[in-house]
């Protein structure tokens, strides 16, 4: 199962795990985003969930199909950037609704299910490097990382008993549409003035299959990603 199947690097996930043999089942509110992924891949591969992960209606429909999933890509996230003096409270709330709590609620659904099968599993939380730094423009952005890292962290260690492996995947920037919502000029000049090339979804996502088919004794707790230059 994957958060934010619909685009960008949750797209990408979804089809490289495809291909190398996983039963997907995608996750997204762009209804016509994960038809076209389940148009991309042969017929069978991929089921669709669409829906508002902060609705809690659709998170029930979640949990219906929950005992199935044996890997949970936790991707799903939102961004805006701006100052810090001029975000908004609603853009504050929004970015903690989706990136910290809704993505606590599904992993909690998810990761019940993993323990009551007693099959164990393993759980992606798309992090960042902004899990770690924070940057000029990006500051609400980068604390919801932080939280969400310290999520992982604690998913880890509450769930290695039940067999549950949980894998942090930090990237630098990546070159998807995460950035399109962010038109301040402050944020518009600084993107213009950057001297290294991003990431690419397809990167991160050969990152996370890499983690979710390491050995069974070996859990890879955190991957950092960084383009070549970028510090
Ligand atoms: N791009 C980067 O530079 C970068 C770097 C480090 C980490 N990340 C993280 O990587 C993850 C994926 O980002 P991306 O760069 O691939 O961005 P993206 O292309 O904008 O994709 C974001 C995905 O999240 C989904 N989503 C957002 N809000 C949602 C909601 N309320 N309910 C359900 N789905 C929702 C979107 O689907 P719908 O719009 O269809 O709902 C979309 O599929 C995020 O957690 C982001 O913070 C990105």
């Amino acid at each position: 199962m994957i958060t934010g199947a619909s685009a960008g690097i949750g797209r990408a996930t979804a089809i490289t795990l495809a291909q190398q043999g996983a039963q997907i089942i995608a996750l997204g509110r762009r209804a016509d985003a994960l038809q076209a992924l389940q148009d991309a891949l042969p017929a069978g591969s991929v089921r669709l969930l669409p829906g508002d992960l902060n609705d809690d209606a659709y998170l029930q429909q979640v949990a219906a199909l929950a005992p199935e999933v044996d890997i949970f890509i936790n991707n799903a996230g939102v961004l805006r950037y701006a100052p810090i003096l001029d975000l908004s409270p609603e853009d504050c709330a929004w970015m903690f609704q989706t990136n910290v709590l809704a993505a606590l609620k599904i992993t909690q659904i998810i990761a019940r299910a993993m323990v009551a099968r007693q099959r164990g599993g393993h759980i992606v939380f798309m992090s960042s490097i902004a899990a770690r730094e924070v940057y000029r423009l990006a500051s609400v952005y980068c604390a919801t990382k932080h939280a969400l890292s310290a999520l992982a962290r604690s998913f880890r260690l509450e769930l290695q008993g039940a067999g549950i492996k949980v894998t942090e995947v930090a990237p630098g920037m990546v070159d998807t549409d995460i950035r399109t919502g962010s038109d301040h000029p402050d944020v518009l000049a600084s993107v213009a003035n950057r001297k290294f090339k991003p990431l690419t979804a397809q990167e991160v996502a050969d990152a996370v299959a890499y983690a979710v088919q390491a050995n069974p004794n070996c859990c890879p707790d955190l991957i950092e990603l960084r383009p070549q230059g970028s510090f």
